[in-house]
Formats: C-alpha cells, structure tokens, sequence
C-alpha cells in the first residue's frame, strides 16, 4: 500500500502563459484555489512544483532537498543571473563563494556604505533644487550607481555613468521580458560582462589598486577550494553580482516614495527619527510590495514531504511575493502596517522578500543588510530631509509585470531641502 498521496494538480499542458499573465499572484491564486500550499503544474515544457509558507520555505531551503544547479531558467541567467555565479552553486562550493560575499558584509563595511549613501544623497539633492521636475526612479538609480561603484571600488567614469546606470538597470528589468527589451538585458550583459573582467584583469596586473575590502579588490583575489583565482568571467559576474542588485534597490526605494506618500500617518511617526520605527517601516516596505515573485530549485533526490512525492530532478518554485502576503502567517497581510513588525518573531522562513534560510548554507540574498541599511537612508530623505510636491500621476503599480515599478516611476516637483 501506498503512503504517498497525488499532489493537487493543474491539469493541462503547459501553463507558463498563465504564469505571465497572472504574474505574482499566479502561485497564491492556485494555493487558494487548491486550499493547499504546494501544487503540481506545468511550466516551460515540464512538470513543476509550486510551493509557498513557513513550512514549504523550510524544505525548500533545506540544501539535502534542493539543489540549484541549472535550476534557473536560461533567460534569467542571460540576463539578471550571468553563468558560473554563486547562485549556481551547491555544497561546499557554495559556502566558499558565499564566505566571499559575506566577508565584504561586515559592520565596518556597512557603515562605508551608509556614508556613501548618504553623501550621494546630498549631492542628488542639491542637483534637485535646481530642477523642476524629476523622475524619481531613474535619479535614484543614479544614485545607486555612484554608491555601488564607489563601496565596490570600481572607479566612476563621469561620461559613462549614465550608460552604464543604464545596462545594470537592463540587467534586472528584462528576465521576464518579451522582444525587444529582454535582448536589451542580453546585450547589457555580454557588455558590461567584459568590462568588468578587464577591470578584473588590470588589478591583477597591478595597474588599478582598489581598496582593500572592496568587492572588486576581495573577489579579484579570491581563491577558490583547489586554491586558484577565479576565471576572469565568473569574476566579473560576481562583481556585477553586488552593483547591479545595489542599482535595483531602486525599485524598493521607489515603492518606500509611494508609501510615505499614501499613508500620511506613517510620515508623522518616521519625523521623530525613531531609527526602530524606520528598520519597521522599511521592513514593511519589504514585505507589502511585489519585488522578486518566486526562486527556483530542483529536487535533488526523491522524497516525501506531508505524504507528497517530489522527484530527483523536478523544478519547484518557491512563493516569495504569497509567502510575505500568507494569511496564516501575516494578520491582514494586504494592510500596510510597520507596526506588525514591532512584534515580529524573527523567522528565517516566514518573511522572505530576498529568500530564506541562511546565508552561508543557503541561499539568502548576500545583500539583505546592504538593501536595509540603504533603503533607511533613502527614507530619512524622502520623509524627513527633503520637501516636494507629488503632481497627479499614474502611482498604481502592476501585479502582473515583473520587476513591477509604479507605472509613473514617481515624479515628484519643487525639491527643497528642509532645514
Ligand atoms: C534590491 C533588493 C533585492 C532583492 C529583492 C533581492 C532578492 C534576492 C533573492 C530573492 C535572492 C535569491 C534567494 C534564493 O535563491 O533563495 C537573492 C540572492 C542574492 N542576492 Fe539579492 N536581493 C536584493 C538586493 C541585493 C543586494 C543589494 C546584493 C548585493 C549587494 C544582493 C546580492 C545577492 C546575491 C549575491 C545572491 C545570491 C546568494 C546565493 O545564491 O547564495 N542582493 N537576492
């Protein structure tokens, strides 16, 4: 007899264009629809298995389940991914690359990162008070870039700042994008890909010197276990690994203007510069608004989960946006409220907007501190630091476009620093 029982399926033969015509909701859609938190279906030509809440993130997460080699879907490792980088790896592999990327991580080096921030800040709004009107997400990527390259150690060309801001940008807009400008994401790619890897080339001939602790100094010299430096492309995707998601905290900063601007109340609370409040709100911020819909992994070897058969081999993904928006975990989960997190227990495994579980032995987003930390200088200035107008204006974002940005990117008008 039989102790496995048939996991909810959706029938058919393929179901990816429903995937993107439902975008972040298509995995929450069918786990109400099922009642059940993990369901089979049909994805890019193959069985896949769809699973979300605490105790799907546990398995998912549990690297003797998973594995992530080849597990991404080739248009995403063309664009946002690159190949080789650690997001492909397993084992003892993994936790080495991973030590790389936590070792630039450290408090010290955090605390560059806020001051660099908070200097370019500065700078865009003295640019500001200048202009009319700007468009604040591609000023914010702006800024990011120059915080990116600079805690990075990469050295900013005035002349290319722009065209570069540009091609990370592609990088992460175009995954899930159709024509023309998901081959824009490929060619940025392929571009910045190669030159990053002669920057890489010239540390290692002694002809630029970035700072010690940096992320290009540290990955350039990084050694992997059989004691060799890494091949110039994977280095250069792993430095484009830190600057291209720092450019992309852009969209969270985006969504944190549009939050200050819809809950009033909330701006009242953040003017005491109570540093608990903003960790809560930029917490919130996190969870509430769509950013990364899903991550995926294969089975690594047959099991049981809940007397559910999961087979070597089986693409399963992982509900980030329906995790973070989970009844059973989060009380009204479709209400802003940072006060939700004044009580917040914690879990690696319930509050997953850059993944779960842990960082060295899995595949938690390397930079979850890095995006905190910018993201509470970038809400001093939008709540405390700077006035400005919001004109009227397309602020609605879309559920269905993937990265989903406020269609209008936020316009604001009349920047004044507030004394
Ligand atoms: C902009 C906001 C960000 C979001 C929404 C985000 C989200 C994520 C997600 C969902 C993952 C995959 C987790 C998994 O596979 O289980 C991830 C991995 C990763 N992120 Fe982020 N991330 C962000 C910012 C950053 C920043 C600022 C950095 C670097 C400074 C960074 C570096 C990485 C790296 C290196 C990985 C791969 C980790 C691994 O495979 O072990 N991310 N991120």
């Amino acid at each position: 007899m039989s102790n496995t029982n048939q996991m909810p399926r959706e029938e058919g033969i393929d179901h990816t264009l429903s995937l993107m015509r439902e975008g972040y909701m298509y995995i929450l859609n069918r786990r109400h629809g099922f009642n059940s938190d993990v369901f089979e279906t049909r994805l890019f030509g193959k069985k896949a298995i769809c699973m979300g809440g605490k105790e799907a993130a546990e398995v998912f997460y549990n690297t003797e389940k998973f594995r992530r080699k080849d597990a991404a879907p080739n248009r995403a490792v063309q664009t946002l991914l690159g190949k080789n980088g650690v997001q492909a790896l397993d084992g003892q592999d993994h936790r080495h690359r991973k030590e790389m990327f936590m070792s630039i991580m450290s408090p010290d080096g955090l605390k560059k990162l806020t001051d660099i921030t908070k200097n370019q800040w500065e700078m865009a709004v003295d640019k500001w008070e200048q202009i009319d009107e700007i468009i604040l997400y591609e000023e914010v990527q702006e800024i990011m870039y120059r915080t990116a390259c600079q805690w990075a150690g990469v050295p900013v060309q005035e002349d290319e700042v722009k065209k570069l801001t540009k091609d990370l940008v592609a990088m992460f807009e175009s995954p899930a994008a159709i024509g023309p400008k998901h081959w824009l994401g490929r060619y940025a790619r392929n571009k910045v890909e190669k030159s990053i890897g002669e920057l890489i080339n010239e540390v290692r001939e002694g002809r630029v010197n970035p700072p010690e602790n940096t992320a290009l100094h540290t990955f350039s010299w990084h050694r992997n276990l059989e004691g060799n430096l890494l091949d110039t492309e994977t280095a250069a995707v792993e430095v484009i690994n830190i600057l291209r998601p720092i450019v992309a905290i852009a969209i969270f900063i985006n969504f944190t203007a549009l939050a200050v601007h819809h809950y009033p109340e909330e701006r009242e609370k953040l003017e005491s510069g109570d540093e608990r409040y903003a960790q809560m709100f930029v917490q919130e911020v996190r969870r509430f608004y769509p950013f990364f819909p899903f991550v995926a992994a294969l089975v690594k070897k047959d099991f049981t989960w809940n007397s559910y058969k999961f087979e070597e081999g089986t693409l399963t993904l992982l509900d980030i946006y329906g995790t973070n928006h989970d009844p059973k975990i989060w009380e009204n989960p479709d209400v802003f409220s940072p006060d939700r997190f004044a009580e917040w227990e914690g879990s690696p495994f319930t509050f997953i907007p850059q993944g779960g579980g842990d960082y060295l032995m899995g595949h938690r987003c390397a930079g979850e501190w890095v995006t905190i930390e910018v993201m509470k200088v970038s809400l001093d200035y939008l709540a405390n630091r700077m006035e400005y107008d919001i004109p009227d204006q397309d602020l609605s974002y879309s559920m269905v476009s993937i990265p989903s940005i406020p269609h209008s990117k936020v316009v604001i008008k009349n920047v004044k620093r507030r004394i």
